[in-house]
Formats: structure tokens, C-alpha cells, sequence
């Protein structure tokens, strides 16, 4: 085969374009994908494979997320970490409706969260954790994020607990310093509104501030940023 202008010519066939793919992260998508199906929670197949990506090549030694919920965002990326052989992810989690509800403005919010089983979404997490066999990599720790002793040398963060003004402001304030430099964060549902009100505003406006902004992703039920640690 030729190519003599090789980023403008496309595969002659579909198998061409099939031996370029990374089999073995494919292969691991593939099983987390599958995986994610069981889990309870939030995280699209498209954020869990770019969170995936960072860890793979990031080769991480500490990943922190805030707000676990049922591991679908966690799991995958505990996977990841498994598929290095190295790193641990620690997931901060208070499950307890009281927590869930705090600085809420919308009522159908309020109902949603504290009719929740939180005890179950957390029983059925730590059930999976220890079928899919990914303990060595995941430290759960049940407690807030304002509460949490601070962990250091984060290499990847990803913010997605209370949603309130004031929580999301605080996490990143709390947060953001103990991750390295040239550190990943994640900030989930920028686009989040509690009757009509974006609450995650200020949390974003200091990370533009403090951090370099890479990637924003906005659909309608999805809305999630980037941002590298300076
Ligand atoms: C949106 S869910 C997380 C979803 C999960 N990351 C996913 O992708 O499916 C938010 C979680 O934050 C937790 N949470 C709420 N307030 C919190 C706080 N102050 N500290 C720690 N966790 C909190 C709730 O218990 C809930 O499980």
C-alpha cells in the first residue's frame, strides 16, 4: 500500500481501519461498557471512555472522586486502574439523604433525593466492587467532602457531589489545590439548574480562573469540563 498524503487518504478497506484500533483498550471498553449496565448512576459510555483514556495514559497513582453514588463513573475508571496494574481510586461519598439535600432549591430535587435508599445504592456498590474483583484499587471513604481528610498529589479529579452553589464552590476550593500539576479535573453537570438557577457557576468560574480549560462537552442531559491543574 502507498500513501503518499497519509492524514488525507482514508483505509481502503474496513479491515484497514480495524487493525488501527488499540485492540486491547477496546477489548476493556467493551467489558466495562457492559459492566456500567448493572451499575447504578449517571456516567455515559462517552464520559467513562475519556476518563478511561486519561488513566491509561496517564498511568495515575491517585485518582479522587467526589460523589460515588453507585459507581458508574468510579468502576470505570477502577478498571482502568486495574488494567495499569498501579494507582487506587479513592471515592468520597456521605450517602445520607440529609447531606444529599443540603443548599437544594427545587423541589422535586428535595422529594427524588431524600425518598432515595442511599443504603442500598451503597450496599449494591461495595457488592460489585468485590465481584468484579477491583478492591485493590478502590478506597471508599463514607464521609462529606467538606469532612474528608485532604488527600495530596491527586492525578485526576473528578468533582460530582452536591450540586448546590455552595458545595460545588467549596469542592473545588477544597479540592482542586491537592491535585499536581499538570493534573486532570473533571467537573460534572456545569450545566446544572435548581429552579432556573445555574448552580455550578461559581465552581466553574474559579477553575477558568485557576486552572487551563481543554474540553467542554454540552448535550442536553450531559455537561461536563476539563481542566488542567497549573
Ligand atoms: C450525582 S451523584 C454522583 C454520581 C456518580 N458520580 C455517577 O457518575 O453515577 C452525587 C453523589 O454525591 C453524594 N453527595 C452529596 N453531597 C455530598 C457531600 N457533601 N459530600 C460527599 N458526597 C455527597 C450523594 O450521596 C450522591 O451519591
Amino acid at each position: 500500500m502507498y500513501y503518499m498524503d497519509y492524514e488525507n487518504v482514508h483505509p481502503l478497506s474496513h479491515y484497514e481501519y480495524v487493525i488501527q484500533v488499540d485492540s486491547d483498550t477496546a477489548i476493556l471498553k467493551l467489558k466495562v461498557f457492559e459492566e456500567m449496565k448493572s451499575l447504578e448512576g449517571w456516567c455515559s459510555e462517552k464520559k467513562a471512555s475519556i476518563l478511561i483514556d486519561y488513566i491509561l495514559s496517564k498511568k495515575p497513582d491517585r485518582v479522587l472522586e467526589i460523589g460515588v453514588f453507585g459507581g458508574k463513573s468510579l468502576v470505570p475508571m477502577a478498571f482502568a486502574l486495574q488494567a495499569n496494574g498501579k494507582g487506587k481510586i479513592f471515592g468520597i461519598d456521605s450517602w445520607d439523604p440529609v447531606v444529599s439535600v443540603q443548599g437544594m432549591l427545587e423541589e422535586s430535587h428535595k422529594i427524588w433525593w431524600s425518598q432515595l435508599d442511599h443504603q442500598k445504592i451503597k450496599w449494591g456498590l461495595f457488592r460489585k466492587i468485590e465481584q468484579l474483583k477491583l478492591r485493590d484499587y478502590i478506597e471508599i471513604w463514607q464521609t462529606t467532602s467538606e469532612n474528608a481528610p485532604l488527600i495530596s498529589e491527586i492525578d485526576i479529579l473528578h468533582i460530582d457531589g452536591n450540586h448546590s452553589e455552595e458545595r460545588a464552590y467549596s469542592d473545588v476550593l477544597k479540592w482542586v489545590p491537592m491535585v499536581k500539576k499538570g493534573g486532570i479535573i473533571l467537573l460534572n453537570d456545569m450545566n446544572w439548574s435548581e429552579n432556573g438557577y445555574l448552580t455550578m457557576v461559581s465552581a466553574i468560574e474559579w477553575l477558568d480562573e485557576t486552572c487551563h480549560k481543554i474540553f467542554e462537552f454540552n448535550e442536553l442531559y450531559e455537561s461536563w469540563g476539563i481542566w488542567v491543574k497549573l
